[in-house]
């Protein structure tokens, strides 16, 4: 159901936590070498909210960004089939971020084992401006388990 008390399906209070949390996550990033830090969160279908940060590495291309890293830790807690949204903090201000392209197929996958798309809720690290979209317009024709037969 979708109305005044629900943007993308997710309760507007709960994309206040969860917007709050990625910005919060952005603080402890570990981005020494691009000193781009970026937060992420994702929400459980029982409300709960798991974080994420960007996880840089000396060998550079071995960085995890923001939102895999808190899909993993919903992973790791059992919950990757409950998530409903994610948000995603960080950037210059201008304009909100957006996942990059492993991340979206990695958002894709969270949506395919949960059954429903997730929203993917996008902010400036001021939480300022925020863009909403769900999983499958940020990936459409997303390669998927159904393709490996
Ligand atoms: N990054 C994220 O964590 N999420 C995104 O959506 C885009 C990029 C990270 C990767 C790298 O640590 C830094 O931002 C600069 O690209």
């Amino acid at each position: 159901m979708s109305g005044s008390h629900e943007r993308g399906g997710v309760p507007v209070a709960d994309e206040a936590a969860l917007i709050a949390a990625a910005r919060a996550a952005a603080a402890d990033a570990y981005a020494p070498y691009s000193r781009f830090p970026v937060g992420a969160a994702v929400l459980l279908r029982d409300g709960r909210i798991m974080r994420g940060v960007n996880v840089e590495n000396a060998s550079y291309g071995l960085s995890l960004c923001a939102e895999t890293v808190a899909i993993a830790v919903a992973a790791a807690a059992g919950r990757m089939a409950d998530i409903v949204a994610i948000a995603v903090a960080g950037g210059t201000g201008e304009e909100p971020l957006t996942p990059c392209g492993r991340c979206r197929q990695v958002i894709a996958e969270a949506a395919s084992v949960g059954g429903s798309e997730v929203a993917v809720i996008c902010a400036t690290p001021d939480g300022g401006t925020i863009a909403r979209f769900s999983s499958s317009s940020l990936l459409p024709h997303a390669f998927g388990a159904a393709a490996l037969g």
